[in-house]
């Protein structure tokens, strides 16, 4: 089965393009390096750098390369940019997924997944996020996000399948150390914390440490590249339309990570504390009831995996 990845040279695409060639199946990277790696997209691996918004050129790779699923996950995702530069966001984010998806309609492509985000919820009231809960984004990233969802329901008409995948926190690298986390400007929490070890980046700023949380650090759900990798052969390979979480159902504190982090490399992490930011939700949760139940998926790698991983990559 020959699969298009949009976004494939990123660091969540690139995990998938490895996945979905240990499963056998064929994938195809489109990305226009506007934040990718070409050297994180494996030798005689199809390429073509193009950007998603080029919807007669996207179609006509469809019909010819016989292509008979997409993967999408060619977006802007850092928040905070995305209130800088908002058009941008709505054009890439938005935009790129209305021309994608009148290149698939047009080209008789039958299914499509997605990559969604955690921010579709926004200030979450729950402990545990469930996929039916009130979506209410409150960045423009998430906004754009919720969107995109909204465009794949409206106009999918039976013509085509379609599966966005909602993830939290990613995190963690593949085993071999060849691909990681390489976002530029870099906004993650678990890179951060192990270049400011490092000394290769700034010392890392905390923000907040009075959030209504056990040890007064924001919590979230970190899901390991890789697992999230498999997520996607198994949405690919699945004809069910929906939104499913990808999230392990419990969280770790900054607090829980940065101590993990100072005993796997044995070294204080440098850190400021700075002040909360407005709009952080203080604990950050997904249920994977859903995409169990769906995909038969659960995460199988955990924090400390992923903090090993991350370690791994960013030493090599
Ligand atoms: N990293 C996370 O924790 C996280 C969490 C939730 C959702 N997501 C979503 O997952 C997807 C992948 O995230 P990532 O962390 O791998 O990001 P990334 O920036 O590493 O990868 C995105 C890729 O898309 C490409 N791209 C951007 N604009 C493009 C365009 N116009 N045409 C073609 N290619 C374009 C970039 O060059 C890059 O290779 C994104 O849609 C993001 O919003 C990520």
């Amino acid at each position: 089965m020959r699969i298009l990845v949009t976004g494939g040279a990123g660091y969540i695409g690139s995990h998938t393009v490895r996945a979905l060639i240990e499963h056998g199946l064929e994938p195809i990277v489109l990305d226009d390096l506007s934040r990718g790696h070409r050297e994180f997209i494996p030798e005689g691996i199809k390429f073509f750098e193009r950007s998603i918004l080029d919807t007669e050129f996207i179609t006509e790779v469809l019909v010819r390369e016989k292509i008979e699923g997409v993967i999408h996950f060619a977006a802007l995702s850092n928040i905070g940019e995305d209130s800088r530069i908002p058009l941008k966001y709505y054009s890439v984010n938005v935009g790129g997924s209305v021309s994608l998806l009148s290149a698939i309609s047009a080209a008789g492509v039958k299914r499509i997944v997605v990559s969604s985000s955690a921010a579709v919820y926004g200030l979450a009231k729950k402990d545990v996020i469930h996929e039916e809960d009130e979506c209410a984004p409150v960045s423009i990233y998430g906004e754009t996000k919720l969107i995109m969802e909204n465009c794949l329901r409206a106009c999918s008409n039976q013509k085509y399948s379609w599966m966005a995948l909602r993830y939290f926190n990613a995190a963690g690298a593949a085993e071999d150390g060849k691909i990681g986390e390489k976002h530029n400007p870099e906004t993650h929490l678990i890179p951060l914390a192990l270049k400011a070890v490092m000394g290769s980046g700034n010392p890392l700023t905390i923000f907040g440490t009075d959030h209504p949380t056990p040890d007064g650090t924001p919590i979230r759900d970190y899901v390991h590249v890789d697992d999230l990798a498999e997520a996607h052969v198994a949405a690919i390979l699945s004809k069910e339309s929906g939104v499913v979480n990808l999230g392990t159902g419990s969280g770790n504190s900054v607090k829980d990570v940065l101590d993990l982090i100072e005993e796997i490399t044995g070294t204080k992490v440098p850190m400021l504390i700075g002040t909360r930011r407005a709009g952080d939700p203080p604990k950050l949760v997904a249920s994977f009831d859903r995409a169990f139940q769906i995909l038969k998926w659960k995460p199988r790698k955990d924090i400390r995996k992923i903090i090993l991983s991350a370690w791994n990559w960013e030493q090599s």
